[in-house]
């Protein structure tokens, strides 16, 4: 065969579509580097999304690809991420030590809010990502519980609070500022959503790539002003399957157009019980309501979590199922959501300003 062509490998690569991108690697400018030494091809791809889940699969897939339309006797591929900052609305300042905030919302409550939220940071940190979360359930947070994140949070210089750390993941919650988790604090609307900004903007967060913030339930005052004051880069409904909470998922996707957030997908949950007994499932809060909203929005349907008893116990005892149960078909699927949700951020126009390389000005 004759030598390889630069040309027939970039159109080998243009023939693949990447998993969750869904862009081939030269349209999507993903290719970094490219060199081939007569059978030997090196291939060094950056995404923009967390691989440590799927760079295998890609580089299998495109190992086999080259090697079926080249003479190339070896291929090493090398698949890396880089996390960019994306726009956020106008007329708000990005938070220090943080590229991009993923709101979790519903108009209704005990959706599953936090428990997906939990379970979305945990996975996307598995999968390589820098994640840290914020409750903003002033009146009733639970990340401290579900993440097994109790203590209060330390302020070193009086000013700024360093967030907790757990299962590798940055966290604040209201239930960290006080002595005790379940100390109850009082808060009139417009004091709690300054409390809450005040704790989300002083914050050591650490180099994050993504901050979940937890909203509160409903569509009400403070969500609308937390989603004006903070510089949200998608936000992402959970809703369970029946009509009802429909409506008010509905009321959420609202909300956020009203405040110029942009929706990144929907995840209902709780859309069939598996039964922890025989493994069947009943659709107990009916079906395809979140197909439904996804087709009749136009908003990406995210994933479909169970009701699974098991989800409930892992939260309850502070390690969410995601860590305690890696290999689970559930971990499978929060994992899938935390993919989707990161393509969908990494389709959003980036923040340029943001991503420009520091100028340091030395005297030499
Ligand atoms: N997929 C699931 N399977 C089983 N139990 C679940 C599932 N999702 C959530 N739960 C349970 O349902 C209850 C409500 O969930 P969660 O607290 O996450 O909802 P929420 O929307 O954050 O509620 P709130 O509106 O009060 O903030 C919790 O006890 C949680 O453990
Ligand atoms: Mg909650």
């Amino acid at each position: 065969m004759s030598e390889i062509s630069k040309d027939l490998v970039n159109s080998i690569l243009s023939s693949y579509t990447v998993p969750y991108l869904e862009i081939d690697p030269i349209s999507g400018n993903l290719v970094k580097d490219l060199s081939i030494s007569e059978n030997l091809i090196k291939l060094e791809l950056e995404l923009g999304i967390p691989v440590e889940g799927i760079q295998h699969v890609i580089s299998k897939d495109l190992n086999a690809l080259i090697k079926q339309y080249t003479s190339a006797t070896d291929v090493i591929i090398n698949i890396s991420s880089k996390i960019r900052a994306h726009a956020f609305q106008k007329n708000v300042n990005a938070l220090k030590g943080v590229k991009n905030v993923i709101a979790v919302g519903s108009g209704k409550g005990g959706v599953g809010k936090s428990t997906l939220s939990v379970n979305l940071a945990l996975a996307l940190h598995k999968e390589g990502a820098k994640v840290g979360m914020m409750d903003a359930d002033i009146y009733g947070p639970s990340l401290p519980t579900m993440l097994g994140a109790h203590g209060k949070a330390e302020s070193k210089d009086g000013k700024t609070v360093d967030p907790l750390q757990s299962h590798g993941i940055q966290s604040i919650s209201m239930g960290n500022m006080t002595d005790s988790d379940d100390t109850p604090v009082i808060w009139r609307g417009p004091m709690a959503t300054s409390a809450m900004q005040q704790l989300i903007n002083d914050a050591n967060w650490d180099n994050l790539d993504y901050l979940i913030i937890d909203l509160p339930p409903g569509t009400g005052d403070i969500q609308l002003t937390l989603c004006q004051k903070i510089p949200v880069t998608g936000a992402v409904i959970v809703t369970t399957p029946q009509d009802i909470a429909l409506i008010d998922a509905n009321k959420a996707l609202k909300m956020f157009e009203q405040v110029s957030v942009s929706v990144l997908g929907i995840v209902e949950n709780m859309s069939t019980h598996v039964c922890s007994n025989c493994g069947h499932e009943e659709a107990i809060f009916g079906t395809g309501g979140g197909e439904t909203m996804s087709e009749r929005y136009d908003v990406p349907l995210l994933g479909q979590i169970p009701l699974a008893a098991q989800v409930r116990e892992a939260v309850d005892n502070g390690e969410p199922t995601v860590v305690s149960d890696p290999n689970s078909p559930i971990t499978a699927t929060f994992l899938e959501v935390a993919r989707q949700v990161a393509a969908q951020v990494s389709r959003k126009p980036k923040n340029l300003a943001l991503n420009m390389p520091k100028i340091v000005i030395e005297n030499k």
